[in-house]
């Protein structure tokens, strides 16, 4: 496991809409586990991989209830609304409100490629709906 460096708005890596990931492989689980390590370090409580400079469709996600590893998430219903302060390690020093769903349902790929669903609520609905935006190019600063 390591350290990655996070790279912060303005650079263009973090605009582009990043490519399925395919393989579950050493290199994938790599990523993950330095992924983590990197969003604990710096005290997130989530992390995409654009955020380290890979664009591929993969994040992490613990709002303090254990880790998430979520490979090719999709957003698959969501309902309610909530309006709250939001951050971003990419956009240092900076907490804005946005408007996010109150619940969202995601269908993603585990590390090892199976298919797994996830249900959010509240906070967790909100960084959830944050990391699947950074797979598409999307920052929340472009929601408020
Ligand atoms: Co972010």
């Amino acid at each position: 496991m390591a350290l990655r460096n996070i790279v912060k708005v303005g650079d263009d890596v973090l605009r582009k809409v990043c490519r399925t990931q395919m393989t579950f492989d050493e290199k994938l689980w790599s990523l993950l586990d330095d992924m983590a390590d990197t969003m604990y370090k710096a005290e997130g409580v989530g992390l995409a991989a654009p955020q380290v400079g890979i664009l591929r469709r993969v994040c992490v996600v613990d709002i303090g209830e254990g880790l998430i590893e979520l490979v090719n998430p999709v957003i698959t219903e969501k309902s309610g609304f909530q309006k709250g302060n939001e951050g971003c390690l990419s956009v240092p020093d900076r907490f804005e409100e946005v408007v996010r769903p109150m619940k969202v349902t995601v269908r993603a790929q585990n590390r090892k490629g199976e298919n797994i669903e996830i249900k959010g609520d509240g906070f967790l609905a909100r960084a959830l709906c944050h990391e699947i935006d950074h797979l598409d190019g999307i920052l929340y600063i472009d929601k408020i």
